[in-house]
């Protein structure tokens, strides 16, 4: 007989009869004459409720040892429930004890601090809130997929070894082979010349837009910056859309619509998972991401921004000034107290942004944007590209980088070169808001940040 998925069962509005269910033993309950088994396969937040009577041939051997943790196999007659909040439970007819757990088993049925489950985690996708989170996680790499695909734009894999600093921040983690000794030298590099981790795909995948039009990468990144913050990662994945015949504009309502479009998903399709998580991380994400779904993005100029900032009248930890980097606190006060609402803001300061972004007539500005949700800050960041050959070798010289590194990007300049634009979406900032998860070590299967690299 074929394995149902829970999820399917449960969903199931006639009784199916005979099943057959494979899963681990979240709780049981031993009772006079028979025991009662909740057990969870994991595709879905719901248990299904075992019963299995003592007159079993193997219920001594296979379901009095089969202890909270124990992965087990379940033919039965389902049937409809007596019990409260559940449709159907299952009468077994044979158990089998796959794996039994001992009573070190970490997760046995109480309440586990965030900081505890990620110290175990390689058994943290067992308990309710992981799966939820993983599932959903799951469910937006699809959606993103979709978003795109549906669009007409094209699937790029861009190298994660690579020798540019698409943010010319220096940020990188270097790739040497383990012969460190001819690395020390400097004289056999593997790749020919010194190689990083990529920050970003960003300028590969600019190589395809001015190709193929419209483009995106979906994939992992590295940043090397020693910040032990709860919305930083050394290891991170990100989304980076580039269009070709774009300007700064059709960038920031690109932005816009895919940040609904994920938020709608998430409510059609993972609301079971997103009610466990309004119930036990955030009381009013939903009513948030109703929110979000429905209304208008706010846009302001960072020159406005700084305005509203330095008349709030808050004080803030990193003081508010014109030509200086917003803050998280100072994105939080836009989106969370001013606007209420995800705000774009955009022309930012051409000191504090990349070489690659596009300068504006006032020759002090470029067309950057950064999308700010509340609870977090920044989810979005992104540009219209320089594409005049002279303005883009000017500033990398500004920027005090080396032009040669740089030719083949600069030739995309010197060949039909085409207005453009993109941004990257975090991954994982996007699923700390959808979620409500305020850390983002708890919304990555095995995160990675300074001084962090178990499993
Ligand atoms: O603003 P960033 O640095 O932009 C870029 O990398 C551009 N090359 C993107 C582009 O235009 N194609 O990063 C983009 C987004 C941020 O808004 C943030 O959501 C996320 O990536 N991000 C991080 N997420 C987790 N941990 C970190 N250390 C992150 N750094 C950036």
């Amino acid at each position: 007989m074929p394995r149902i998925r829970l999820v399917d069962l449960l969903r199931s509005e006639s009784c199916p009869g005979k099943v057959f269910v494979q899963g681990w033993v979240r709780t049981k309950r031993d009772a006079k004459g028979f025991s009662f088994l909740e057990i969870n396969d994991g595709s879905c937040l719901a248990n299904l409720q075992v019963i299995a009577d003592a007159i079993l041939p193997e219920y001594s051997s296979a379901v009095l040892p089969a202890r909270t943790g124990a992965s087990v196999e379940v033919m039965g007659e389902l049937v409809a429930s007596q019990g409260k909040g559940q449709r159907w439970e299952l009468r077994a007819e044979k158990v089998v004890l796959t794996g039994s757990a001992p009573e070190d088993y970490p997760l046995q049925k109480k309440g586990h601090s965030l900081e505890f489950l990620r110290s175990i985690a390689h058994l943290r996708p067992r308990t309710n809130l992981f799966g939820a989170v993983f599932r959903i996680r799951s469910r937006m790499a699809y959606a993103i997929h979709r978003f795109f695909q549906e669009r007409g734009f094209v699937y790029v894999h861009t190298p994660i070894i690579t020798a540019s600093d698409c943010e010319g921040a220096g940020e990188m983690f270097r790739v040497v082979t383990m012969e460190r000794e001819k690395v020390r030298t400097g004289k056999e590099e593997f790749f020919g010349k010194p190689t990083y981790l990529t920050v970003s795909g960003q300028l590969e995948g600019e190589t395809f837009a001015c190709a193929l039009s419209d483009i995106y990468t979906f994939g992992p990144t590295f940043r090397a910056e020693n910040s032990n913050t709860s919305r930083h990662a050394a290891e991170f994945w990100m989304i980076e859309p580039e269009m070709a015949f774009c300007d700064l504009e059709g960038d920031m309502a690109l932005a816009e619509e895919l940040v609904k479009a994920l938020v709608a998903d998430a409510l059609d399709f993972c609301a079971a998972d997103l009610v466990f998580c309004n119930q036990f991380v955030d009381k009013e994400l939903i009513q948030r991401l109703k929110f979000v779904r429905e209304r208008s993005f706010q846009r302001i100029s960072y020159t406005e921004a700084v305005a509203l900032l330095l008349a709030s009248g808050k004080s803030f930890e990193y003081p508010v000034e014109n030509g200086v980097a917003l803050q998280a606190e100072h994105e939080r006060y836009l989106t969370e107290e001013h606007f209420q609402c995800p705000v774009t803001v955009y022309n930012y300061p051409k000191g504090i942004k990349p070489f690659y972004m596009r300068r504006n007539d006032d020759g002090a500005t470029v067309a950057a944007m950064d999308l700010l949700v509340p609870g977090i800050g920044e989810i979005i960041g992104g540009s219209q590209r320089e594409e005049r050959l002279d303005v883009l070798e000017a500033n990398l010289r500004e920027q005090g980088l080396d032009l040669d590194a740089y030719r083949w990007y600069l030739d995309l300049r010197r060949y039909g070169t085409v207005p453009h634009a993109g941004f990257g979406l975090g991954f994982e900032r996007l699923l700390m808001f959808v979620t409500g998860v305020g850390n983002i070590r708890d919304v990555i299967p095995f995160p990675r940040t300074p001084g962090v690299a178990a499993f």
